[in-house]
């Protein structure tokens, strides 16, 4: 064994020592009363990084949360991989269902237990231990590698790609690397060559311009409660298709040969039901649930709002009404011409009684990946080594908006080489990563770094 894995081998409790210090802080993105735990935990990973020797760390402040950019450039002969990631994590919420504290890490069975274990902190935390596992036994990582790792991942990236566009020269490299997918089980690894994207608005409908007393005026006022239930419901066809006007007119089909592609994964759709509670999927039209969570489109109610939600009952006639709407997006379907149709599919349907307030508050592009890209052959050949397997290439339904952005700006393809899984619990309580991934992980990171020569 090369000195550089033994020495990863050797330093797994302090690897994992490390992944705790940042787990402790709590970099919440999209609440800003957590924002200078978010600056703390840049500060972090920026000290941690310049700590084990890599050449140039800063840490770049931005109109949201700052970006943790560092350069190791050892060689002029050798490909530049751009190491892509994120320091943020989701709320905790809800705090009570979690067994321990969401940043206290705790070790249980060989797994650590806090918010971001797997999303991203311990995926992303791989990829600077293994750069410490080459300096730290006096040798050069055989690839020049530059880190980007931002803060604002889970609250849609808004200040990364202004960034990337006005850095495209500092950013030059030839493939992306990101570890913040999920592999299909423990022993069955997989990388990821397509991801969708999202479409996320909010509504609000307005009747009477009060909360009313629902025996004096109940019977003659159009209630909003009821009117966007209707509205909602009538979003969705039996088939299970959506009927926004138009929503599916850039969706390219799935070919017959994706499909028996699909059908032949190691995808258990009874296991992963059972993992969630539940018996029975459902899905558009004839589309299996593996097709139906990477490949469709969806549309999700995400949170829901109106009338009195405290203890007991009180008769009152909500004035307001309100809905948070998810659509996840497949190629070739645009956010902003999605956001748009919504918007026309509400006012168009909303009663006169009724006031519509739409807001388009964030989104991403999906993106497909060319497999055929040397650098997927270099992480496939690494995760073989690593798991004594070849990994499944497959389609994954969350979202990494910034992936199709590396594309658009700098022409760059990302190679998904993702350690979680989808029981991790990640955005959940008692989200995890189990510490034998966290290792194997951090061993194909530097395999991969020694197999990929740009070719
Ligand atoms: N790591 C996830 C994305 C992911 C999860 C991809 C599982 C594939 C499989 C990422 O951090 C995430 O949650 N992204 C958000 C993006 C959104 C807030 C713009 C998502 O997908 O909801
Ligand atoms: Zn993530």
């Amino acid at each position: 064994m090369s000195a550089v894995l033994e020495y990863a081998k050797d330093n797994h409790d302090a690897f994992v020592s490390d992944l705790i210090a940042l787990l402790r802080i709590p970099t919440v993105s999209t609440d800003p009363a957590y924002a200078s735990d978010v600056a703390r935990g840049a500060e972090w990973l920026a000290d941690h990084m310049q700590g084990i020797g890599v050449d140039h760390v800063e840490v770049v402040r931005t109109e949201g949360h700052p970006i943790v950019y560092a350069e190791h450039l050892p060689h002029d002969d050798r490909p530049t991989v751009l190491i892509y990631g994120h320091y943020d994590v989701q709320p905790p919420d809800p705090v009570e269902l979690w067994d321990s504290p969401p940043f206290e890490p705790t070790q249980k069975n060989n797994t650590l237990y806090a918010r971001g274990a797997c999303d991203d902190k311990g995926q992303m935390m791989m990829h600077v231990k293994a750069i410490e596992s080459f300096l730290a036994v006096g040798e050069q990582p055989p690839v020049n590698l530059k880190f980007l790792i931002e803060g604002e991942e889970e609250c849609g990236s808004p200040s990364l790609a202004p960034f990337i566009e006005s850095h495209r020269d500092k950013l030059e490299a030839d493939v992306v690397l990101i570890s913040d997918t999920a592999m299909f089980a423990e022993d069955v690894p997989s990388i990821t060559y397509g991801l969708r994207g999202l479409a996320y608005v909010e509504v609000e409908l307005t009747g009477p311009n009060r909360d009313l007393h629902s025996g004096i005026y109940g019977g003659a006022v159009h209630n909003p409660a009821n009117t966007l239930s209707r509205m909602i419901a009538d979003l969705h066809d039996e088939d299970h298709r959506i009927t926004v006007k138009g929503f599916y007119d850039n969706v390219i089909p799935l070919t017959e040969e994706e499909r028996e592609t699909f059908a032949s994964l190691p995808f258990k759709p009874e296991e992963w039901l059972g993992e969630i509670g539940l018996s029975e999927a459902i899905t558009e039209g004839d589309y299996s649930v593996k097709e139906a969570i990477s490949a469709r489109p969806t549309l999700d109610v995400n949170g829901l709002w109106s009338g009195y939600q405290g203890e007991g009952a009180k008769t009152v006639l909500p004035s307001k009404a309100g809905a948070k709407i998810s659509c996840r997006l497949v190629p070739d379907q645009d956010p902003i011409e999605i956001a748009e149709k919504l918007k026309a599919h509400f006012e168009t349907h909303v009663p006169d009684t009724m006031t519509l307030q739409f807001k388009n508050l964030h989104g991403g592009h999906p993106v497909l990946i060319d497999t055929s890209h040397p650098a997927m052959q270099a992480a496939a050949d690494a995760i073989e080594s690593v798991f004594g397997k070849e990994p499944y290439f497959t389609r994954e339904g969350g979202s990494i908006p910034i992936v199709a952005d590396f594309k658009r700006l700098l022409g760059l393809d990302s190679v998904l080489m993702g350690f979680g899984l989808n029981s991790d619990a990640i955005h959940s309580p008692n989200e995890h990563f189990g510490l034998d991934r966290y290792a194997k992980g951090i061993e194909a990171s530097i395999r991969f770094q020694m197999e990929y020569n740009g070719a």
